[in-house]
């Protein structure tokens, strides 16, 4: 049987094991979607300032509790700190902007976005970017100093659980180390491409829930990395293409993206593909009613290409590897 809910450890607070993710969703779409998502019976949502929807999401769940549809205590909302706010002087500041755009008193999770910082343009809320393109690094960050504000604003009631994104051992091992309320979520890149073994060994041993972003291979990523940032198309996977996966979805009479997901779901990490569209969305939410055999978890466990199959290194910002706090080895090492 797979699990619908992870209990974080600290609050007991339910996560949906499925939820909504929303990069890439333009508002002018993703006010449908998230109204949609939460009648088709989606209730966690995956946003961040950094999205630039938290606006268009906060109507469509507006509009969903006005309509007498469900309560605030039935959907789970996650948003991030972002890098430009990394910075203990600035969480209330991006908080309450973004409770207010979300038009919630209170995010059921809010996560550090990533380890490093940039300095802000205080005008744009966008990183300053030097003439020569590199990204003006914010060398002070201080994650304790950002966890304490946060352990505040916990405190406060405006954030139910805290928790960290794109943070490697070392740096979630400090944060537990001085911190009152532990991280309760690590949400990382994980998919079967890039399947993070000793992370998530690491996160169960401290009782900290995994959420796997991109874990469809992240396909819209492709076209957004090379037309935005010169990547290379080659470098992409494509896990819902995988024949090896197509074989096992035709065994069940599921997709390759159903079979995707349920890999990870089995193993007890919570997913959040992003979908706009309607038919993948209840797609995307029918992996509970069948089980792979321990041999098809086998084969997909096999197609882990440790570091090798990381896609985010968010070297796109240029210069950000130079940041004391930046999270990846650039190196060929296997998990
Ligand atoms: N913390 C972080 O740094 C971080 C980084 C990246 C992502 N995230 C979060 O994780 C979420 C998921 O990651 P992601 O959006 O990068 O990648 P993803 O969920 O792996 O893939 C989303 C892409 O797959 C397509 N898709 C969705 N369901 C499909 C299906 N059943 N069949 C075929 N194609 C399908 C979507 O297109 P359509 O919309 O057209 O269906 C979209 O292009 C994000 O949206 C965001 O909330 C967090």
């Amino acid at each position: 049987m797979i699990m619908k809910y992870a209990i974080l450890s600290q609050t007991k607070d339910l996560m949906p094991t499925l939820g909504l993710g929303t990069w890439q969703a333009p508002p002018d779409v993703i006010e449908n979607v998230v109204y949609n998502a939460l009648e088709l019976g989606y209730r966690h949502i995956d946003t961040a300032f950094n999205y630039n929807n938290e606006q268009a999401i906060g109507n469509a769940i507006k509009k969903w509790l006005n309509d007498g549809k469900g309560t605030r205590k039935d959907i789970f909302i996650t948003t991030k700190l972002p890098h430009v706010g990394n910075r203990a002087s600035d969480v209330k500041k991006f908080l309450e902007l973004q409770l207010k755009m979300l038009q919630l008193d209170y995010v059921d999770l809010y996560l550090i976005h990533v380890s490093f910082g940039f300095h802000c343009d205080p005008e744009k809320f966008t990183p300053l970017v030097k003439p020569t393109g590199e990204y003006e690094l914010d060398m002070e960050t201080d994650h304790i100093a950002t966890w304490k504000k946060m352990e505040e604003c916990q405190k406060e009631g405006l954030i139910h659980n805290l928790g960290l994104s794109n943070f490697n051992e070392i740096q979630i091992a400090k944060i537990i180390k001085e911190a009152t309320i532990k991280p309760q979520v690590l949400q990382v890149e994980l998919h079967a491409y890039f399947q993070q073994l000793k992370l998530r060994k690491f996160c169960e041993e401290n009782d900290i829930i995994v959420t796997a972003y991109a874990p469809l291979g992240s396909p819209g990523a492709k076209d957004h990395f090379v037309n935005k940032y010169n990547y290379s198309p080659d470098t992409f996977p494509d896990l819902l293409g995988h024949p090896e996966v197509k074989a096992i979805a035709d065994h069940h009479g599921k997709t390759t993206a159903q079979i995707l997901l349920h890999f990870l779901v089995k193993q007890k990490i919570t997913v959040i593909p992003k979908s706009t569209s309607e038919n993948r969305l209840k797609e995307n939410m029918d992996i509970y009613d069948f089980e792979l055999t321990p041999e098809e978890m086998n084969s997909m466990k096999k197609l882990d290409k440790g570091e090798k199959g990381r896609i985010f290194n968010f070297l796109f910002w240029k210069g950000v590897e130079n940041h004391p706090e930046y999270p990846f080895k650039l190196s060929d090492d296997k998990d």
